[in-house]
């Protein structure tokens, strides 16, 4: 969940002016503390984010290498003491970390016991203390430094410095994620790319159980046995600039903005539309497998939860498989039945939330044929599946996502066409879908333009402080996630709620102050929706309907109306998800809050 930096170069740069640089980019993993440490200048730490630590870094603060972190907490208070880098007793080892080390209690008390004392509360401070023990006998920083993580349990991505060694960085990794950026004189250790693009494209990933030795000119990976690995460099596209805001005063804003070409880059080169056909070359290697398989379990969590629950009604209705959706943190504690025949589908932004990779993993021990509609080009989730399709929606910064779910949709989309041409789908049906696809940009590009409608519907209601959504069908999911698009970044009471559940229960809460949102489109469940409605008008609660466009009989239902383009019955999620999006944009900012850092939530969930 945190996020780390190192730099190590031989070009005259300071390295501490670079750290800070990478730290801002990176500021989406975690922003409760932050701390950098040169060997030259040494360390300091600032609680909150890294504008904060900028600030209190004094003139004259250099290296010629360095790291630095932020956090987000999961061992420790979130201040100052438990920031890190963390070191030794001497002050010579120093260390970052992004994980939980299980063993750190039983590590800690044999170090006391060996005369070590500890500054902080943190899991991480026992590696330093560790790699200190391994260098009274072993003086070599690198030899010293596998000792010590072979003694660790748990998860991590680490660097780590030492002073009797100072352009050396050690990077490792063991569950979360780490990155080299290869440069001229200068090399790079990072959670992910975005702070290194702006030196270098030629990165390489570390696999799990792999440390790296970095200096100014080289880079040599170790197996944690002490073996060599040797991997080519890749070159990575994005480049740094498309991880900023790009002129919108959020990110998230920027991201729902960017819709039309999301849809365009994931559906790209990716129809043949006089054919009816999808062409997804990552599922090429196992296409024959496919065919074969009679059941599909999809998890994911969160958003991506929820974009699963939309595919399941797609790939059912069209692809005519069976398909069960589990929150993947469910499904990893279960006795799922999975075999031969089972496709076990990851859904995840960035590839790297661990309860999804843990189902992945077990869905492989039990046999299933592994796919993922991943986001994070290279990312574990992505390298541990047999095969799957990414989504090419360009990196997703703002904490809510936003961008991901309408490409997560819109590649599910893809793969009933991909699966239901296997199963007896139409090419007539295949041309329709993909049709329907290709207009989706500029039905996006429709609803982003009524953005100034929707600001002033959430003024109008900004003073709520309960919300209830509902839908039927594939616009059930969406309730869900427009629910939870509301409460994560506007920190109120948000449900979403199947719309025939409503005289089940939730229909009591409603009176003249606790406002429905009714995704009522036109399609095959519109009079259902219509009279759910009905129920709630009768209970004088006030309504919001997301209609079809031309659709004004619904205004004598709905105290108002955000109106989106019709499409085909199983892409129309993909639209209705917009004018959510924006709702939660607005109302939050209504709020005066930062959308783009909601309270106790970071990006990527690495820990359970
Ligand atoms: C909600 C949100 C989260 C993520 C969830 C899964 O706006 O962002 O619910 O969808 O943490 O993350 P990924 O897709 O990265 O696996």
């Amino acid at each position: 969940m945190c996020g780390i930096f190192a730099f190590t170069t031989k070009n005259g740069k300071n390295a501490a002016e670079v750290l800070m640089d990478g730290l801002m980019s990176l500021e989406y993993r975690g922003y409760d503390s932050a701390g950098i440490f040169t060997p030259e200048s040494g360390s300091i730490k600032a609680v909150g984010a890294a504008a904060q630590l900028r600030r209190k870094i004094p003139a004259g603060f250099f290296g010629k290498s360095g790291i630095a972190h932020l956090r987000w907490a999961t061992h420790g208070e979130p201040t100052e003491q438990n920031a890190h880098p963390h070191q030794d007793c001497s002050g010579d080892v120093w260390v970052i970390h992004n994980g939980i080390i299980e063993n750190f209690k039983a590590l800690k008390k044999k170090l006391e016991t060996l005369g070590h004392t500890f500054k902080s509360a943190t899991d991480t401070e026992v590696l330093a203390h560790l790699v200190e023990e391994h260098l009274k006998t072993e003086k070599d920083f690198t030899k010293a430094a596998l000792l010590a993580l072979n003694e660790v349990k748990g998860t991590y991505g680490i660097a780590m410095q030492y002073r009797g060694d100072p352009s050396r960085v050690i990077g490792a990794r063991m569950g979360s994620p780490v990155v080299l950026g290869l440069g001229e004189g200068e090399r790079f250790i990072a959670s992910d790319a975005s702070p290194i693009l702006r030196h270098t494209r030629q990165v390489v990933f570390l696999e799990d159980g792999e440390v790296a030795s970095i200096t100014p000119e080289s880079h040599t990976i170790y197996k944690l046995a002490g073996t060599k690995v040797s991997r080519e460099a890749e070159h990575i596209d994005w480049n740094a600039e498309a991880a900023q805001r790009g002129g919108y005063d959020h990110f998230m804003l920027k991201e729902i903005m960017e819709g039309p070409e999301v849809v365009e880059n994931t559906i790209r080169g990716r129809l043949r539309e006089s054919e009816g056909l999808a062409k997804l070359g990552g599922l090429e290697s196992v296409e024959r497998d496919l065919a074969k398989m009679d059941r599909i379990i999809i998890v994911g969590c969160g958003t991506a939860y929820f974009a699963g629950l939309t595919g399941e009604y797609m790939l059912e209705e069209h692809a005519g498989i069976p398909v069960e959706v589990e929150l993947a943190s469910e499904f990893r504690y279960r006795n799922p039945v999975v075999n031969g025949r089972t496709i076990v589908l990851a859904i995840s932004q960035s590839g790297e939330t661990l309860d999804t990779l843990e189902a992945i993993r077990e869905g492989k021990r039990r046999g299933a044929l592994t796919l993922g509609i991943v986001n994070t080009v290279g990312s574990t989730i992505a390298r541990e599946t047999d095969a799957g399709v990414y989504n090419h929606a360009g990196p997703e910064i703002g904490v809510a996502s936003t961008k991901a779910l309408v490409s997560q949709l819109s590649a599910l989309a893809l793969l009933t066409t991909f699966l239901g041409r296997q199963r007896g789908m139409s090419a007539h049906e295949g041309r329709e879908i993909a049709r329907a696809l290709r207009a989706l940009p500029q039905q996006i590009q429709a609803i982003l333009n009524t953005r100034d409608g929707i600001q002033k519907m959430a003024k109008k209601y900004k003073n709520a402080r309960d919300f209830l959504y509902i839908g039927r069908k594939y616009n059930y999911p969406i309730a869900f996630e427009g629910a939870l698009k509301l409460k994560e970044i506007s920190y109120i009471h948000a449900e979403g709620c199947g719309a025939g559940e409503m005289k089940h229960g939730p229909l009591a809460m409603i009176d003249q102050k606790f406002p429905t949102l009714a995704i009522a489109t036109s399609d095959s469940v519109y009079e259902k929706m219509a009279s759910n409605m009905q129920e709630i008008k009768a209970r004088k609660g006030p309504l919001i309907a997301i209609a079809s466009e031309g659709n004004d009989e619904i205004k004598q239902l709905a105290d108002d109306v955000m109106y989106v383009p019709k499409t085909i019955e199983m892409l129309q999620p993909i639209l209705n998800v917009v004018p959510l999006q924006l709702f939660a944009y607005f109302f939050a900012r209504e709020k005066g809050y930062n959308v783009d850092r909601p309270r106790n939530l970071a990006k990527s969930v690495t820990v359970e």
